[in-house]
């Protein structure tokens, strides 16, 4: 049962990441009209989906690689902070391109700590 839950929140994880990166990649030579609402959302899931990702490793007695994951959450916050300032910026009119690469940008860092991290 841990391990169906797990499975869904990892999706749901990939899910995340697929919102930031993917509009970052579509949008990132963009002047105007930022996703900045999809961004924010995928911030938001990939904090939500990790830290539960991590409940359901330690009830299932999986683990984590501590220093890992507290790199991938510093890392995480810093996108959600760029996603919600971003996303304000886009409602007032101001510039959005610095927040949305920033968030974009640390996304792909986050994906490469994840994979290449032993
Ligand atoms: C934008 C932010 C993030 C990105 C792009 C990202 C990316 C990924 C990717 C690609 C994987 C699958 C590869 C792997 O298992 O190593 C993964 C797994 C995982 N992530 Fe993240 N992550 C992010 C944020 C977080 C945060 C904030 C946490 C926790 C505080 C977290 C915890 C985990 C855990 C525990 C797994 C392993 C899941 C499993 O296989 O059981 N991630 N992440």
């Amino acid at each position: 049962m841990l391990d169906v839950i797990r499975l869904i929140l990892l999706a749901g994880h990939i899910l995340g990441l697929a919102a930031i990166v993917g509009a970052f990649f579509v949008q990132m030579r963009a002047k105007s009209g930022h996703a900045t609402g999809v961004v924010l959302a995928g911030a938001i899931t990939q904090v939500v989906t990790g830290l539960a990702l991590v409940g359901v490793r330690e009830a299932a007695d999986l683990g984590v690689d501590n220093v890992k994951i507290a790199v991938k959450a510093v890392i995480a916050v810093v996108i959600l902070v760029a996603a919600i300032l971003g996303h304000l910026a886009a409602k007032r009119g101001r510039n959005v391109r610095p927040f949305f690469h920033a968030a974009g940008g640390l996304a792909i860092v986050n994906v490469l700590v994840a994979v290449l991290w032993p």
